[in-house]
């Protein structure tokens, strides 16, 4: 078969581009360990209220500068709607929801995350900075949609 010299190489760009982003996608999964935000821990939501960490929702200290923070949400609040942690604190977020979809979105981070019926919803974020984080449901979830809001306050350590 016979192959034009332009057709070559664009053939070799798109092999070559491809490969490229393979390997990227490779080194940062395998390699760094990235990975979408956890969709494979399930929770039953009728016993949100007896399970651990739901049935005490709050600040959880793992250990210094360490934290795990544990969030019931429902129509049409955060549980606990105020949250406080110290600068520089790794906080690991975990949130459930008891009825519908809800968001869950820290304003000026990278925290947005789809609260899902059945599914606990994690991620990792450290806060460099002190001040008022604002948290938001970003996912239309019924008339008091626009109300849910709730606060991380980042206080100096
Ligand atoms: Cu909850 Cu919108």
């Amino acid at each position: 078969m016979h192959l034009h010299r332009f057709e070559k190489i664009w053939l070799y760009l798109g092999g070559t581009t491809l490969l490229v982003f393979l390997t990227i996608i490779g080194i940062s999964a395998f390699y760094y360990g990235n990975q979408p935000p956890s969709c494979l821990a399930t929770i039953n939501t009728d016993k949100i209220d007896v399970t651990p960490p739901f049935n005490q929702p709050g600040v959880h200290k793992i250990k210094d500068g360490e934290y795990e923070v544990s969030i019931v949400v429902a129509a049409f609040a955060f549980f606990p709607n105020k949250v406080t942690v110290p600068k520089g604190s790794i906080v690991h977020f975990s949130v459930v929801t008891k009825d519908v979809v809800h968001g869950f979105e820290i304003a000026g981070t990278n925290v947005n995350m789809l609260v899902e019926p059945g599914y606990i919803s994690a991620y990792t974020q450290k806060f460099n900075k002190a001040g008022e984080y604002l948290i938001l449901c970003n996912e239309y979830c019924g008339m008091g949609h626009h109300m849910m809001h709730a606060r991380i306050e980042v206080v100096e350590a």
